[in-house]
């Protein structure tokens, strides 16, 4: 039960974003490492980093060409090991960006599989021929817009890609592939990261047969992902991280709103994923109603054993603040940070830094230029420092301007009353609490327009209050207020009128609880 994700919060920082230390205008690995005295201050206990490998940068990163190093564009291994060193020596954990599902096509892996048909890694890749009619093998479609099937020329074949052409996608039922991509988690493992992030990893399975998915196209079990086999190559992939002691941790990219799949991806036996990532509430309406039944529906179907989790922003949604508008924001801040299960808590919400409108000529996210509207430059923008140029993200020219409004908002010059002060606090009572990191869960009955929980151990009960309306809610609850998200309440309460949208944490007497 030591194991660090059950009480830490994963913090995700988008490397191009964060902090350039060379004047290019891109953050690097380096620029990480000049701000852990930051992430110490801010209570997070684990860094996660979006991919920083050689890529063309076709899809940001996303498109990897050598598993096995970093992308000068982003440093050297000896920054990545200095970077590593240094979390560790602050006590803080390494998780890293893990693309198994596709590569990029200028991997020497893909140049040999598309050279010829009898190349020895021709079968490291899907390929299919056209039916007769010259049309590709399927109907799949890419997740970025299109047919999913690049016809080769050279080799009058078509090859797959679930996302940009750039990004042909890997046969893992090849068994040197598997292999293959298992030695780039040791590569990494035995540097000494502490797991990964799996990028759409269960796409990693797709029907055998490549049959049609189903017209009209549903997200409900396609045959272009999700294949049933898909459990087999995550009992390798957990059995990998076994090897190292403690077990390393793995949380997977997977959009599965059925809950009793999205369990099966622990595994029958816990020997899948460490978990897979629950995207819920993300894409839920501000609605306590809705929120409760996701909530009470997601620590119902966790496996006896495992660890539920929490997202609420990453570099592929809009951002928090703007999602909820600034008199929600620190309500879902306080949200995710109370529920049990690990919190991932992406770089720049603890601002407030809100989602930009980026003009599509502007654009610079492949998905964004192909399809109008689906653009996710905006919640990339550069993290804000203090008040220097550019909001001390780069000495240069930036690669997406800073969000406007950034003066007020940088860490510098945030107060005791801002976000930021708000997030560090929320922080600092979560890691003092045994109740809101390891505590149970169990929601109440409340007013309408509420969520209320109480998280539990047994030596400490707290009530978790949130106000989803605009009008004021009485709270029947009383107890000593630990937090509120004005920052403004303190000390023991009764009968408390919740304001519009207000979050608040009580400590309850420990023997006044469960009767309600
Ligand atoms: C999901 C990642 O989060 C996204 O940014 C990327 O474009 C796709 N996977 C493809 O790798």
């Amino acid at each position: 039960m030591n194991d660090w994700w059950r009480t830490g919060v994963i913090y995700q920082i988008y490397p191009r974003s964060f902090q350039d230390s060379n004047g290019d205008g891109v953050g690097d690995l380096e620029g990480v490492r000049q701000r852990l005295d930051y992430l110490t201050g801010l209570g997070i206990d684990a860094v996660w980093l979006s991919p920083f490998y050689p890529s063309p940068q076709a899809d940001f990163g996303y498109d990897v060409s050598d598993y096995c190093d970093v992308d000068p564009m982003f440093g050297t291994l000896e920054d990545f090991d200095r970077l590593l060193d240094d979390l560790h020596d602050r006590g803080m954990k390494l998780i890293i960006d893990w693309v198994p599902n596709h590569t990029s096509d200028q991997h020497p892996w893909f140049v040999e599989s598309r050279s010829s048909r009898d190349n020895p890694k021709r079968d490291w890749y899907v390929w299919g021929d056209p039916k007769r009619d010259g049309s590709p093998p399927n109907n799949w479609q890419s997740q970025f817009g299109g047919v999913a099937w690049q016809w080769d020329e050279q080799t009058s074949q078509y090859y797959l890609h679930s996302f940009l052409a750039a990004q042909p996608d890997l046969n893992w039922r090849n068994p040197q592939v598997e292999s293959a991509m298992l030695d780039t988690l040791r590569f990494w493992l035995d540097r000494g990261v502490d797991g990964f992030r799996m990028d759409v990893v269960a796409f990693i399975m797709k029907d055998p047969d490549l049959r049609d998915d189903p017209e009209p196209p549903t997200d409900e079990h396609p045959r272009s992902r999700e294949h049933d086999d898909v459990h087999t190559a995550f009992r390798r992939i957990g059995a990998v991280l076994d090897e190292y002691e403690p077990a390393r941790f793995s949380i997977g990219e997977i959009y599965e709103p059925d809950w009793l799949r999205w369990a099966s991806y622990y595994g029958r036996n816990l020997d899948e994923l460490t978990m897979p990532f629950n995207f819920t509430l993300l894409h839920a309406p501000w609605n306590a109603r809705v929120f409760r039944n996701l909530v009470d529906s997601c620590d119902a179907a966790v496996p006896v054993g495992a660890w539920p989790n929490y997202v609420l922003g990453n570099h592929d949604e809009i951002r928090l603040s703007t999602r909820y508008g600034r008199g929600a924001a620190r309500s879902a801040g306080m949200l995710l940070l109370t529920l049990r299960g690990t919190p991932t808590l992406y770089y720049g919400d603890e601002l407030g830094i809100p989602q930009v409108d980026i003009p599509p000529k502007e654009q610079q996210d492949p998905w964004g230029r192909r399809v109008l509207g689906m653009g996710r430059d905006g919640c990339r923008t550069p993290m804000e420092w203090d008040s220097s140029p550019n909001a001390g993200f780069t000495a240069g020219e930036p690669w997406l301007a800073v969000a406007g409004g950034w003066q007020a908002r940088n860490v510098d010059s945030q107060d005791e009353a801002s976000s930021l002060a708000f997030y560090r606090r929320m922080l600092r009572l979560r890691r003092e609490s045994p109740a809101l990191t390891v505590g149970e869960y169990r929601s109440l009955d409340a007013p309408q327009g509420c969520f209320v929980f109480v998280r539990s151990t047994t030596g400490e009960r707290l009530a978790v209050a949130i106000n989803f309306e605009l009008e004021n809610r009485p709270l029947d609850l009383s107890g000593e207020v630990l937090l509120s998200t004005g920052m403004d309440r303190a000390g023991y309460v009764e009968h408390l009128e919740l304001r519009p949208n207000e979050g608040i944490i009580l400590r309850l007497q420990v023997a006044s609880v469960g009767e309600e």
